[in-house]
């Protein structure tokens, strides 16, 4: 295994630990939640049950023999686990590498608590572009004309719910204000910024260390 691979599954580990029996799991996607997935599997909690981010982690989990629920008859979630693009000081997250993070936010803001996960190389100073876009197929032209400097991802397949993925090139220095306009655009569905406000804790792994930011 790289180190990025076990830094990945030491604070993947860390955050398995913090699921209670009986709790309502969100889990989001990519290949540090694959760890997750697997350390959860193996504390075998007695009534656990799971709501999954993306098709491929619904199939994961289930495959590991964690019971995973559709998200439509549920209203909260104890504890929502999931990976990250970006990290900053500030605990501001960019999501979306996977184009996974429309779910992943509606799945984060359904949680008491919501759990970053993250090997040391997520860790930046400041936040760059790209920042990852969902974007609604009608009217996408007028829509990326609005944004301007935001493309379709290249080779992206739509999303399980039909969204455009795509990428916003900008500038990026205020983040509250790049946010707030992009949640304006009425074809944005939802864009890969995660306020600080959204996150309870950030588990960073730097080898074998595992620190909350
Ligand atoms: C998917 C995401 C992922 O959490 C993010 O891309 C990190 O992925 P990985 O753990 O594979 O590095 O936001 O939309």
């Amino acid at each position: 295994m790289t180190d990025a691979e076990h830094e990945k599954q030491a604070a993947a580990a860390a955050a398995a630990a913090l699921v209670e029996p009986g709790q309502l799991v969100g889990l989001g996607t990519g290949s540090t939640v694959a760890h997750l997935l697997t350390a959860l599997a193996e504390r075998r909690l007695e009534g656990v049950r799971c709501v999954a981010t993306s098709p491929a982690t619904e199939r994961s989990a289930r495959e590991l023999g964690l019971q995973v629920e559709a998200f439509d008859d549920l209203d909260r979630l104890d504890i929502a686990i999931d990976g990250t693009d970006q990290v900053d000081p500030d605990r501001w997250l960019v999501k979306g590498g996977g184009g996974a993070h429309t779910r992943e936010k509606v799945v984060a803001t359904a949680a008491e608590r919501f759990i970053v996960i993250a090997g040391s190389d997520k860790t930046v100073d400041v936040i760059r572009a790209p920042i990852p876009l969902e974007l609604l197929a009608y009217g996408l032209r007028a829509t990326l004309r609005e944004l301007g400097d935001a493309t379709v991802r290249d080779g992206a397949p739509p999303s399980p719910d039909g969204g455009v993925i795509a990428d916003y090139h900008g500038p990026v220095d205020d983040l509250a204000a790049l946010a707030a306009r992009l949640d304006a655009v009425p074809g944005v569905i939802a864009h890969g910024l995660f306020a600080p406000e959204l996150v309870t804790e950030v588990l960073v792994a730097t080898g074998d260390q595992v620190t909350s930011l």
